[in-house]
């Protein structure tokens, strides 16, 4: 499916975002507190759009995803982010290899959360810190109608004017519907090897930044 949508990934983001994307990507950079030097890598990088946006911290910042259309199209637009192929699920690094590890609307898509949320640990040296960037649930009712109604009805027709793969639209909103809320995945997170797991909404809960500490006994 990420192939399909891949020549038009990073457009039909900002379209259909109205171009909070990239303040969702700001807010996840900032919530990893990376400093020069440290190592972090970005799960389900895609077309590295995210992984771009981390390198602005001064880290060492590598993307790994497992859509070889995604990576080429990243290839492509940003030559200079290093990309490569892999599965969340088995990630080609050692134990305890990054400072850092963050996950931008892709756990949602991996197969198994927890099995992710585990390997993710794995990669973290202990004490590294975790960021999951992923869409969540509104907090204010009104709103959350509201959203829900332009997630459902609205955004798979706009995705119909710019989209690649129209289909996959579909697919993203019912995903988005399906996700667990913010305090269910905060438990998922504790449950993987994780420690003092907080979380911040962002554009009211629409997305959620979930923080957390690899704990030094787990795994
Ligand atoms: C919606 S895109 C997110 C891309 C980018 N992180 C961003 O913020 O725009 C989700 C990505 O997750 C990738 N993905 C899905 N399952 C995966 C897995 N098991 N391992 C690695 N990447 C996976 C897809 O190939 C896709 O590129």
């Amino acid at each position: 499916m990420f192939d399909g949508v891949a020549a038009r990934y990073d457009l039909t983001n900002t379209v259909l975002s109205f171009g909070q994307d990239r303040f969702w990507r700001r807010a996840t950079r900032a919530a990893l507190e990376l400093r020069p030097g440290d190592r972090v890598l970005d799960v389900g990088a895609g077309t590295g759009v995210s992984t771009e946006e981390l390198a602005h911290s001064g880290a060492y910042a590598v993307g790994a995803d497992l859509s070889l259309g995604m990576l080429y199209a990243g290839k492509r637009t940003r030559p200079h982010v290093p990309l490569l192929a892999g599965d969340a699920l088995r990630l080609p690094f050692a134990d305890a290899s990054f400072d850092a590890v963050t996950i931008s609307f892709a756990l949602r898509n991996v197969n198994d959360t927890d099995a992710a949320l585990r390997e993710l640990a794995r990669v973290t040296r202990p004490g590294g810190r975790l960021v999951v960037c992923e869409f969540s649930t509104p907090v204010n009712p009104a709103f959350r109608t509201v959203y829900l109604s332009y997630l459902m009805r609205s955004l798979p027709a706009v995705a119909r004017a710019v989209a690649s793969n129209p289909d996959a639209y579909v697919y993203l909103a019912e995903s988005i519907r399906a996700w667990p809320d913010q305090a269910a995945l905060a438990d998922r997170i504790s449950s993987a090897g994780w420690r003092r797991v907080a979380w911040r909404n962002l554009t009211g809960g629409v997305v959620a930044l979930h923080r957390a500490i690899r704990d030094e006994s787990a795994i």
